[in-house]
């Protein structure tokens, strides 16, 4: 065990899909992060003391919460029976689109490892939190959680055997988010979907894909604009984002190099090539939303390179 009874964590907000990257892609942003704390008590289980910025919606039920459903998980591969205090600040909106759930589950698992003297590795932490995650979002998807978890742009090539690649992007890749302050259950927002695309679409897609990669491995950012585009998933869940096609013209007109729905909404995420450009398509996108009346928020962040960091 580590020296220390107690450990406070942060994990990032994360983009994932990135347009045509359905569950196979996403990456870290420097924006929010979730906090937990996990302490060790003589009283073995398990219990949620406090969750703060929530707005009360989170359950403290330790079986229908991600963060702590990725601990339990944690413990039962490695055996322990121990006790754990568990407190959790959440900074990242409840279904914003913005990884909310995954933040949570990737900090339980995080921290209870750092608690523990770091046995596992990240790779090993990466089933727990999946684990986690699936309460939210009723599925196995890692789009969020992997680049929470190692940070940077995250391709997902196999969920079975998993295997992760880390793409390096430019550093002058900029993303614009904003995030109307409206709610989208993942879950919900799966369903509509349904289970099977067209040739054509997945066509469509896969060329996309391929792209991307391309785009940010050769540091092309012109490419990636071109690559942004998803026939599978935009097309149906746009309707739950009001006015979510001017919100994209205007990031396309303001010059967002690709612009789309952040995992399934209603955040949307637009790529520029540096900083001034990408608050300017900030604040288009936001005059779209300010005159729809609906509370919102503009960040700007390079991709982060950083997972989730042990804060105390
Ligand atoms: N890939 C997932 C989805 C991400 O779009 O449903 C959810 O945040």
């Amino acid at each position: 065990m580590n020296k220390s009874s107690s450990v406070k964590v942060s994990a990032p907000a994360t983009v994932s899909n990135v347009g045509c990257g359905f569950d196979i892609m996403g990456f870290a942003t420097g924006i929010i992060s979730d906090e937990v704390i996990l302490k060790l008590t003589d009283k073995k289980g398990i219990i949620i003391s406090k969750i703060s910025g929530d707005g009360e919606k989170l359950p403290f039920d330790v079986q229908k919460n991600t963060c702590t459903k990725s601990i339990i998980a944690m413990l039962k591969s490695l055996k322990l029976d121990i006790g754990l205090d568990v407190k959790i600040s959440k900074k990242i909106g409840f279904g914003s689109g913005l990884g909310s759930s995954a933040a949570s589950a990737v900090a339980g698992a995080f921290a209870l490892n750092e608690l523990l003297g770091k046995p596992l590795s990240k790779y090993e932490l990466l089933n727990f939190a999946i684990e986690g995650e699936k309460i939210a979002s009723l599925a196995t998807h890692a789009d969020n959680i992997a680049p929470c978890l190692f940070g940077g742009f995250v391709l997902i090539r196999s969920y079975n055997p998993i295997d992760l690649i880390q793409l390096k992007p430019a550093e002058n890749l900029f993303c614009t988010i904003i995030h109307p302050q409206l709610e989208i259950k993942t879950s919900e927002a799966r369903k509509i979907l349904g289970n099977t695309i067209p040739l054509k679409i997945g066509i469509t897609q896969w060329g996309n894909v391929g792209a991307l990669v391309a785009g940010i491995i050769n540091k092309d950012i012109e490419l990636i604009g071109r690559s942004v585009q998803d026939a599978v998933a935009e097309p149906k869940r746009a309707a739950l984002i009001p006015g979510y096609y001017d919100i994209k013209n205007a990031a396309l007109e303001t010059g967002a190099k690709g612009c789309n729905i952040s995992g399934s909404g209603p955040a949307i995420f637009a790529f520029s090539d540096n900083e001034d450009n990408a608050w300017k398509i900030g604040k288009a996108m936001k005059k779209v939303v300010d005159k729809m009346k609906i509370k919102n928020r503009i960040y700007v962040s390079r991709i982060n390179k950083n997972g989730p960091k042990i804060i105390e």
